[in-house]
């Protein structure tokens, strides 16, 4: 039970959203995982900072902030000022990928790199020990409540290889299509942070669904 959940806001009734932070606030939930999506790296349109300041004031949980847009970094002050405690920027989004990192870090957050279900871990050799956490896409970017990409356990078994080899403190985190059944395998697999989105927010307890999910 060492693992990190981060329920995803994005499968949240956001005609309540002021409860369902409220909730996620009570539960055994260890991060809120934040989608923000631009239509262009994806094709799908979340939501963006004028909500997500007022999700801060709410949320007593750190906010686990995944940019699914082109040119994240334009956006580093915006995300540390809605109160990210993590920014996750694509690897497929970056072309500077090291200088990208280390901006983050100076902004005072914690630096991820996520990567797409088609990117291959061993792009990260030469970066991984200045991550704070790799992101595995196990769907592809954009939706939530998709099925679950089989590769990705596979994916977490050779990242975490990596880790060991390059002496790194990485975390692993995996998201998409997480349930208690990926979820185990995940973990089994070296997984440090899960991420679930539609299988808490439309379950019919999501207090007990977060809390089975902690407790893999
Ligand atoms: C997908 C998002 C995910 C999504 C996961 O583009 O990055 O965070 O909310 O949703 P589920 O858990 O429903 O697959
Ligand atoms: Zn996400």
């Amino acid at each position: 039970m060492n693992h990190k959940i981060s329920p995803s806001l994005l499968s949240a009734d956001f005609a309540n959203l002021q409860k369902e932070i409220e909730m996620i606030n009570q539960s055994d939930a260890d991060w809120l995982h934040i989608d923000i999506m631009d239509g262009v790296f994806v094709p799908n349109i979340s939501f963006g900072f004028p909500v997500l300041e007022h999700v801060n004031k709410i949320c007593q949980k750190p906010l686990d902030v995944h940019l699914m847009i082109v040119e994240p970094t334009k956006f580093i002050q915006e995300v540390k000022r809605i109160g990210a405690y993590i920014m996750n920027i694509h690897y497929e989004a970056s072309l500077h990928l090291h200088r990208s990192v280390q901006q983050i870090k100076e902004a005072g957050m914690k630096a991820a790199v996520t990567l797409n279900p088609h990117t291959p871990v061993h792009l990260l050799e030469d970066i991984v020990t200045d991550l704070d956490m790799v992101l595995l896409m196990s769907v592809n970017p954009g939706y939530g409540g998709q099925q679950f990409i089989e590769h990705s356990v596979e994916k977490v078994v050779r990242l975490k290889e990596l880790i060991l080899k390059k002496n790194a403190n990485t975390l692993i985190e995996v998201d998409g299509g997480v349930n208690l059944e990926t979820g185990k395998r995940l973990i089994d697999a070296g997984a440090d942070v899960l991420v679930a989105g539609n299988f808490v927010f439309k379950s019919p307890d999501p207090l007990s669904t977060i809390s089975a999910l902690k407790h893999l």
